[in-house]
């Protein structure tokens, strides 16, 4: 799928923006609770029990893809601030993510907390375009607050990471027992030398 039919075809709202036009929370939660993704769980579960309540006590921002004619949520990413927490990162990397300090405890960044689609649009190529538009968000952000990098934790399978690799994210950990992995898409412009997962 093309950007410009991916554009035709999906658009893009705000949580906020849905709950404000809506007179009625529980079609919301309702049309929420049809997503699916069987090679995500989380990301379903999210969607169906958090994603309400982090955007009423503005924890996160979630942005969802509405099919425009089945009116059904086709994929969605969830954005906030966050801080990343350095145990486990060598010096090398804390003093890149800090700026100057090799030995921050914490740093503050954007998160992508979640980010995926819905089973039904499991053969449509779309995730380049669901990322693009969350970094787009976030650099607006950055923009005006600065921030030195967008932090997410991908689920440490080969194409996952290879997927972000694509998209400028880099992994800050490295360990093939770990669940996932700490990536970052850093805005400063050192290069970071990739600790990419052995494989
Ligand atoms: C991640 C995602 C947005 C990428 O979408 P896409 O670029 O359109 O590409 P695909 O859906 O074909 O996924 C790319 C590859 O990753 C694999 N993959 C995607 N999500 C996966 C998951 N949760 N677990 C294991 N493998 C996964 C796909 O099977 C595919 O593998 P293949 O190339 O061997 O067929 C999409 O696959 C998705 O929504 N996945 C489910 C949600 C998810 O896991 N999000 C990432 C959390 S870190």
């Amino acid at each position: 799928m093309t950007r410009l039919q991916f554009d035709k075809t999906f658009s893009l709202f705000s949580l906020s923006e849905i709950l404000q036009k809506s007179n009625s929370n529980r079609k919301v939660r309702k049309v929420l609770e049809r997503f699916f993704c069987s090679k995500n769980r989380d990301l379903e579960d999210f969607l169906h029990n958090r994603a309400l309540t982090f955007e009423k006590h503005l924890r996160a921002r979630t942005y969802l893809y509405i099919d425009n004619e089945t009116k059904e949520v086709a994929g969605y990413f969830t954005i906030t601030i966050s801080t990343l927490h350095t145990n486990g990162v060598s010096r090398e990397v804390v003093k890149l993510l800090d700026g100057y300090k090799d030995d921050t405890p914490s740093i503050p960044c954007y998160l992508i907390g979640q980010l995926g689609k819905s089973g039904k649009y499991e053969s449509f190529k779309i995730g380049k375009y669901i990322l693009h538009d969350t970094i787009t968000i976030i650099d607006n952000a950055q923009l005006s607050l600065g921030g030195r990098f967008i932090l997410l934790d991908a689920i440490n399978k080969k194409q996952l990471i290879e997927f972000y690799k694509n998209n400028a994210f880099f992994p800050i950990e490295n360990d093939d027992d770990l669940e996932s992995i700490k990536m970052i898409r850093p805005y400063f412009s050192h290069k970071i030398v990739s600790t990419s997962p052995k494989r």
